[in-house]
């Protein structure tokens, strides 16, 4: 099963609609995908009108080891499940100190047998014990990036964060993918950070990118994807390339990293083993 974080420390760089929108797309090419809104503001959830519900059965549940991760309120939407988020996060997060903290959601999906291709977690802006337990629990991650200064350097954090929990506390966080969205080709700001990004981060940035598009503002209203509107629309067009794009990159990365050595049974490996970002971007 294939586990990625869309995750970036701005706010306001298209996260949740790219969750949304891989998501969406991804279910049309059947993979079965199941979206994990870990951000207590559930934006997402509420885009979608996905009820929250009883507490014990949103994403709250997977903090809590009396509870069954099966039990949980799996929500069908447009071709994607979703497991809802909660206001008792926010509340939570005040007990949720201790270092262990961080490895909820993955031992969650270790005991749950999920029947997914691909989960995907949608994530705050912030660096909060939820958006390290997505990172922990993954082993890709998508960094939306508006091509825009704040956004750049929110991007940039990402990135430096994610090889943190890499070297720490997840050795099988193996790619990093940088998707560039609501890009204006007529700003000329917009295309001197794309090419910083690209010259920078060269193939781990995704050549699809997502221009601005009133069909993704929009679609939201609705509670529903840009793909139930308009197939044909930019927004739709953009994701289904871009996810195309992604999806065939994890898949690169997966086999480049099984066919050697799949490492230790109890799927820990040695970081010393890893390869250093550098040298997997080279190679
Ligand atoms: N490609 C796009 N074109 C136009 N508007 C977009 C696009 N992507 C996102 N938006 C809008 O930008 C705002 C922020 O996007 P959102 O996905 O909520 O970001 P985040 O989750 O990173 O805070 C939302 O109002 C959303 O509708
Ligand atoms: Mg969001």
């Amino acid at each position: 099963m294939i586990v990625l974080s869309v995750c970036n420390h701005k706010g306001g760089t298209g996260k949740t609609t790219t969750a949304i929108h891989v998501a969406a797309a991804l279910g049309l090419t059947g993979v079965r995908t199941l979206v994990i809104d870990l951000d207590p503001q559930g934006f997402l959830t509420r885009t979608l009108d996905v009820e929250e519900g009883n507490p014990d059965r949103t994403v709250a549940a997977l903090f809590d080891p009396s509870v069954d991760p099966q039990s949980l309120a799996v929500q069908h939407v447009s071709g994607f499940d979703v497991i809802p988020s909660s206001n008792s996060l926010t509340k939570r997060m005040r007990e949720l100190n201790k270092p262990t903290d961080v490895l909820w959601v993955r031992e969650a999906l270790q005991r749950a047998e999920l029947g997914y291709d691909l989960v995907l977690f949608d994530t705050a802006a912030a660096v909060t014990v939820y958006s390290l337990n997505a990172l922990v629990a993954s082993q890709h991650v998508l960094i939306p990036v508006l091509p825009e200064y704040q956004a750049v350097v929110g991007a940039e954090q990402t990135y430096q964060t994610t090889e943190l929990v890499e070297d720490k506390l997840n050795p099988m966080l193996q790619s990093r993918t940088f998707l560039l969205t609501q890009v204006d080709g007529r700003k000329r700001i917009h295309r001197t950070y794309q090419q910083y990004l690209r010259e920078k981060y060269t193939e781990i940035v995704l050549d699809n990118v997502i221009r601005t598009s009133t069909s993704l503002a929009e679609s939201r209203e609705g509670g529903t994807t840009v793909f139930d509107h308009d197939s044909s629309a930019r927004g739709a067009r953009d994701y289904a390339n871009a996810t195309d794009e992604l999806l065939r990159h994890i898949q690169r990365v997966e086999a480049a990293d099984l066919s050697p050595d799949p490492g230790p049974e109890d799927g820990s490996i040695d970081p010393e083993d890893v390869p250093l970002p550098d040298e997997a971007m080279n190679s």
